[in-house]
């Protein structure tokens, strides 16, 4: 599936592909570099996300964390901070501040992300 607004929202951005549809199974929480960041990609069943897999209190991944798909969360595995897997807010403690959040775009068989 394309993304329509992907020429759009290009302009704000550079979207660079990150792996093949393929690559990631549906469920899989997956960590990635690209461009130095570390981000942390989720296949839902019908949806991809991507978000800083740095966690905003302390520096864990958030990829080892516990993905919870019917609330678009993940919890940090470290200290329990859950985060909003749409707006990167955390919904509790410790962490207070939000993670970045980038879109997700699938053109053809490849995965693509707005950095
Ligand atoms: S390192 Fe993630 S909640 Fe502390």
């Amino acid at each position: 599936m394309a993304d329509a607004n992907y020429s759009q929202d290009a302009e704000s951005g550079s979207w660079k592909t990150v792996c093949g549809v393929e690559d990631i199974r549906i469920g899989e929480v997956k960590s990635l570099m690209l461009d130095g960041k570390a981000l942390c990609l989720i296949r839902a069943q019908d949806a991809f996300y991507c978000i800083d897999d740095t966690c905003s209190h302390e520096d864990y991944p958030l990829s080892s964390g516990e993905v919870d798909f019917d609330s678009c969360e993940i919890e940090c595995y470290m200290h329990g901070s859950i985060f909003s897997l749409l707006t990167g807010e955390p919904q509790n403690l410790p962490a207070t501040k939000p993670v970045d959040v980038y879109q997700v775009s699938v053109v053809g068989e490849e995965i693509r992300v707005l950095l």
